[in-house]
This record gives structure tokens, C-alpha cells and sequence, in this order.
């Protein structure tokens, strides 16, 4: 069966000032001499986003929000509408990663939300899951992540362009990293969940892996049975690093 092209999606998450679209123009050159095999994502913060979406006009490179709120405008000081986003030139949008469940205390009700306002606005939503090192601990991995992506997918996901990232919340920034093995048991139960929920049409849609990805392990994890990309933190804030992850989808 032909494999799925797989999403390699970067989230600079809050680093990257204009200086840094240098490493963006670097990238944009080294995939129109070698064009990539996968689908390319980059997800700046939100003040970088029209002038990345410039700087990758042409070229395949797909740019995406960090977030965006429920509402579609209002008195909401600071944040971002997914129109807004849409407008400044994105496509994606990351919700419900682990760092604004933590930090904000955003609920899958919450995420499930933002990802019908992401759809009404145009954007593709990348829906963010993942277990504590506590929760992992207690055996209760898998639990978990099928609880949030239950209750995280809004059924009107359906039939839309998404994708789900697995990204296990101590393997973020740490340099840890599941076995292979567990990768795949949650990827799997991931898939199940999302077929539970929206039936066999999502079967396709793709299920990213994030936390700790790095060039010297993205081909293994990227082989691994349900893998069908990754969301790249750290990595992805230089050039060489993100390409070497690209080359190995
Ligand atoms: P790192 O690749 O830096 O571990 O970050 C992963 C992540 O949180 C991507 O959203």
C-alpha cells in the first residue's frame, strides 16, 4: 500500500526574531535544489507569521499559527483569532499543545473549540495530546491520550483537513524519548480513538510524533507504524538541524 506523505511541522514556539528568517530563506533554497518527500511545516510566533508566509511564498513550505482563541474577535487583550492568523498568511494551526494545557490550563473542551474556530476560519488544525512522566508512571498513557482525543476533536472534524501530534510531555525540550515500542502502542490507540470518534473516514489523517525529535533519530521514529510525521521544537529553529529531520521522512 502507498505510504501517506508525512507532515514534518516546526514550532519555534516563542524564539524567532526577523533575523531569523535567514535560516527560513537557507531552508526554502536547500528544498527547491532538493525537493523534499514529505509535507514541510513551520510554525512561527505569531509576529513572524505574514513576513515567514512571504519569505516561503513559492516554495512548498506550509506556515502555521501557535495557537489561536475560540472567539472570532472581542475585547480578549493579547491573544490572536484564527482569522487572524489565516489573514497574515497561515494554514495551520497548533491547539492544545502541552505547554498551554499547563501553563494556560486549557481544557480538551477548550481545544475542541479553538479547532471548530480554526476550521470556520480556514486553518487546519494540528491537535496536540500527550501524557505527564507521572501519568506515564502510573501505566495510565494510553488512558490518557485516548481521553484527550475523545474530547479534544469536535465531531465536525470529520471529512476536514487535520492532524494529531503525540507529543509525550517529559519528552519535550529533555532530550528523552520513548522506545520505538511505545511510540507505536500510543500511536495506535491514537488511531483507534480517532475512529471511534469520527469513523473510518479519518483513517488517513495523519498522527505526528513530537518531543525531542532531532535529526540522529527522526528516520527511526518516522519508520515506526502510525507515525505519519513529526512536530519539531528545538530542532527546528536552525536550517541543518530541520532539514536533516525532513530528510529522513
Ligand atoms: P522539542 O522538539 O524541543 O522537544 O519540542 C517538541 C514540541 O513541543 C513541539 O511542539
Amino acid at each position: 500500500m502507498k505510504q501517506p506523505v508525512k507532515l514534518i511541522a516546526g514550532n519555534w514556539k516563542m524564539n524567532g526574531l526577523g533575523a531569523s528568517l535567514a535560516e527560513v530563506e537557507a531552508l526554502c533554497a536547500a528544498l527547491q535544489s532538493q525537493p523534499a518527500a514529505c509535507r514541510v511545516a513551520l510554525c512561527p510566533p505569531s509576529t513572524l507569521v505574514e513576513r515567514m508566509a512571504r519569505t516561503t511564498a513559492g516554495s512548498p513550505i506550509e506556515i502555521g499559527g501557535q495557537d489561536c482563541r475560540a472567539e472570532t474577535h472581542g475585547a480578549f487583550t493579547g491573544d490572536i483569532s484564527a482569522a487572524m492568523l489565516k489573514d497574515a498568511g497561515a494554514i495551520l494551526v497548533i491547539l492544545g499543545h502541552s505547554e498551554r494545557r499547563q501553563g494556560y490550563g486549557e481544557s480538551d473542551l477548550l481545544v475542541s473549540a479553538k479547532a471548530e474556530a480554526a476550521f470556520a476560519a480556514g486553518l487546519a488544525p494540528i491537535v496536540c495530546v500527550g501524557e505527564t512522566l507521572e501519568q506515564r508512571e502510573a501505566g495510565r498513557a494510553v488512558e490518557i491520550v485516548r481521553s484527550q482525543v475523545m474530547a479534544s476533536l469536535p465531531l465536525a472534524i470529520a471529512g476536514r483537513a487535520f492532524a494529531v501530534a503525540y507529543e509525550p510531555v517529559w519528552a519535550i525540550g529533555t532530550g528523552l524519548t520513548p522506545t520505538l515500542e511505545q511510540i507505536e502502542e500510543v500511536h495506535r490507540a491514537v488511531r483507534a480513538a480517532m475512529i471511534e470518534r469520527l469513523g473510518l473516514g479519518i483513517a488517513a489523517t495523519p498522527i505526528l510524533y513530537g518531543g525531542s525529535v532531532k535529526p540522529d533519530n527522526a528516520a527511526e521514529i518516522l519508520a515506526v507504524p502510525e507515525v505519519g510525521g513529526a512536530l519539531v521544537g528545538g530542532a527546528s529553529l536552525k536550517a541543518p538541524d530541520f532539514l536533516g529531520i525532513i530528510r529522513g521522512a
